[in-house]
């Protein structure tokens, strides 16, 4: 099973020409509601990955909704992909996590999010799903969610030996000694920059990732975006090239990658394989809008 804890937004997507300067009015085009959340979508792009091989990995999701249609919404668009969503709470009170995005005519976006019932997720969730993460193989986490259940989160997952997969994303610091807790860090450029303490401008990937397995962490998987993919692993340094596609939207690559990644890990392939089906995912993903609505099923990709 792969267990991913995390955050669950309602994405509002507008499409504009370009993005606004500062105190400028544009007319965007339609308005959508669109499922998202980078804890969701890695869990959504994990399902949807995993395969129809015998023993097909079960998904579950960890997190918190409020009480509004939102919460109700995007609680069935997990259920509707099959995940497991017994440790999803609904706070009473609370408003759901929202995402408020702006996708430009070179598909690239600008978010800002409202964490809301997101925020109130709390190791005292975490302890309450020890008997699902028990029989987890492994655990994806981001940082969406507060910095201290994340953290309680890693070194339970750690205490009962599974395998840790951190998404550090949105860009956060670590407490001192929580990278060694984990087996592979899945960072983008920037967030990779923010963790090893250098400035992103001109930063090598080679350079950053080695300086992520000297803070602890055993793999460090950086995503390039049109650049691919710089993997330090156990067995040496590799660069995997992206494929060449027209993006229309790059909301969740990095979700899909990392769903694409920890699927093919937990079907059995070794890393070099998970990160070209991670990869094949996310080249789908950005020709297709939106978030968990651009998420392939392993079928579309082959
Ligand atoms: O990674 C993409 C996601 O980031 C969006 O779905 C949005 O909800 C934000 O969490």
């Amino acid at each position: 099973m792969i267990v991913v804890i995390g955050s669950i937004n309602m994405d509002l997507v507008l499409r504009v020409p370009r993005m606004p300067l500062p105190g400028e009015t544009l007319t965007g085009g339609a308005f959508r509601t669109i499922p998202g959340g980078k804890g969701a979508n890695q869990a959504v792009a994990c399902a949807r990955l995993s395969g129809k091989v015998a023993g097909a990995q079960q998904v579950a999701m960890v997190g918190c909704v409020g009480d509004d249609a939102f919460g109700a919404t995007l609680r069935a668009a997990l259920v509707g992909d099959g995940i497991i969503d017994s440790h999803i709470t609904t706070l009473p009170g609370v408003a759901s996590g929202i995402a408020s995005i702006l996708v430009d005519d070179h598909g690239q976006n600008s978010i800002v999010i409202a964490g809301g019932a997101n925020d109130l997720l709390s190791p005292a969730h975490i302890d309450a799903a020890q008997g699902l993460i028990e029989q987890a193989d492994i655990v994806v986490l981001q940082l969406e969610t507060p910095m201290d259940t994340v953290v309680h989160a890693i070194k339970l997952a750690r205490s009962l030996g599974k395998t840790v997969v951190l998404n550090p994303a949105p860009a956060a610091s670590l407490p001192d000694g929580v990278l060694e807790l984990v087996d592979y860090l899945i960072p983008n450029e920037i967030e990779a920059a923010m963790l090893a303490g250098v400035s992103p401008d001109g930063a090598d990937a080679k350079a950053l990732a080695a300086a992520l397995q000297k803070l602890g962490s055993d793999n460090v998987i950086i995503t390039l975006g049109s650049k691919g993919v710089h993997a330090a692993l156990y067995g040496g340094d590799f660069t995997f090239p992206a494929e060449v596609v027209q993006a229309v939207d790059t909301t969740a690559a990095g979700d899909t990658f990392i769903g694409g990644f920890v699927a093919g890990l937990a079907s059995g392939m070794d890393e070099a394989e998970a990160i070209g089906q991670g990869q094949r995912a996310a080249a789908w993903s950005v020709t297709k809008p939106g978030a968990q609505t651009s998420i392939p099923h392993l079928h579309e990709l082959f």
